[in-house]
């Protein structure tokens, strides 16, 4: 197979593609793999890289094309249907994973799995993308600033545009879910419309609603801190729609015939181009933590946008895990430590912003 680093499944996604060649940048040849060798070879062919086509169902391919690799890297979102097949080989044939997801349910599910990962002797590290490595890492910064915290809050803020169609598919299947934060240590259902407020970010002030992401599990696992409450920042029109859609749709996504219906309508064709993200606006987090004491710090983060970041920092991750002889199920602070994000060109963390409005 040649100079094989490792499989990148979900090649031809949005983001797939974006980390396909963010990996050809950074000199690296992985094994692209997908389902559907139409939409495949084209891209193999431009990268000039090796290509399998895979369906997940077939166990004995998908057991194969692992033995052949040290690592998989999972990019073919939503999660809920690749990531458990893909562990489940992993587990049996000795192969690390990682993933760019962000959901809940998920993370959950791979996180009761760290006995087995250590007994296979592999690292297993879900949300090596921007959510949630960008806020996992901040999270980490900002816990380690003051002496035991109970309160984590963690917003962000992708920048500005179209969302993916994976990414719009994989808020769909998270509906029925309703929004989850973590109160004394377990998840638990709470009301977006209520938590909604204005939040200071670097570049201003902004609305941001409470949302179910993935730090709910990872920051738990990295901080250990057993309140937390997620944020996403929106628009005042899309705050104001969402507040209100969001209890309807969690009730009728429950039926997966609506979820099927909703996810077929969205559109696949979506084109933005590598410069044109290189043109959009920073993403960022924001951090609180609080202790019983009433301590509190904050901190934020600028990242290039959230697209380019996860391609940059899966990359990274892949390449930290290939050099190191990590096992387990591990966060990506907890694997790579809460400075790693600062190794991905464009980063800037900051301590101190002024006039930081009140946020209660
Ligand atoms: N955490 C983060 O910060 C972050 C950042 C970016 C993206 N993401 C997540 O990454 C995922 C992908 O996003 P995207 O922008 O690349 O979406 P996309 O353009 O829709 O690509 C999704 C890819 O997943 C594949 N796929 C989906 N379901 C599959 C299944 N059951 N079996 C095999 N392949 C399957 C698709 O293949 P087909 O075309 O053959 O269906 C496609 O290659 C989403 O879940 C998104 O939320 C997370």
């Amino acid at each position: 197979m040649g100079n094989i680093s490792f499989m990148l499944y979900g090649a031809y996604g949005f983001t797939g593609e974006l980390i396909a060649e963010a990996a050809v940048r950074r000199g690296h040849t992985p094994l692209l793999a997908s389902r559907s060798l139409e939409k495949l070879a084209p891209i193999a062919e431009r990268l000039n890289l090796e290509m399998v086509v895979l369906e997940l169902e077939d166990r004995d391919r998908l057991h194969n094309a692992l033995k052949a690799v040290d690592l998989i890297l999972n990019a073919a979102g939503p999660f809920v249907h690749t990531a458990m097949p893909i562990i489940q080989a992993c587990l049996e044939t000795g192969t690390s994973y990682l993933d760019v997801s962000g959901e809940v349910m998920v993370m959950e599910q791979i996180f009761a799995l760290d006995q087995q990962a250590q007994e296979a002797g592999i690292a297993i590290i879900p949300g090596v993308g921007f959510n949630v490595l960008a806020s996992d890492c901040l999270a980490l910064y900002a816990a380690e600033q003051i002496e035991n915290p109970t309160q984590l809050e963690i917003a962000t803020l992708w920048a500005t545009g179209e969302m993916s169609p994976g990414t719009t598919r994989t808020m769909i299947e998270g509906f029925p879910s309703g929004t989850l934060a973590r109160r004394a240590g377990q998840l638990v259902r709470i009301n977006a419309r209520k938590g909604r407020r204005q939040q200071r970010f670097l570049d201003g002030v902004h609305p941001i609603l409470p949302v179910s992401i993935g730090d709910l599990v990872t920051a738990y696992r990295s901080t250990r801190i057993p309140n937390i409450t997620t944020y996403t920042a929106f628009n005042d029109q899309i705050a104001d729609f969402y507040g209100l859609a969001q209890p309807i749709l969690s009730r009728l996504f429950r039926f997966e015939f609506f979820r099927r219906m909703a996810s077929d309508r969205v559109k696949n064709d979506i084109q933005l181009s590598e410069a044109h993200l290189r043109e959009r606006k920073p993403s960022q987090v924001w951090v609180s933590v609080r202790n019983e004491k009433g301590a509190q710090y904050q901190a934020w983060l600028e990242t290039i946008d959230s697209y380019l970041f996860t391609a940059e920092a899966a990359v990274l991750s892949v390449e930290k895990v290939l050099a190191q002889s990590l096992t387990g199920v591990l966060s990506p602070a907890e694997a790579f430590s809460a400075d790693v994000v600062m190794e991905i060109p464009g980063s800037r963390r900051v301590d101190q912003v002024e006039n930081v409005q009140a946020t209660e």
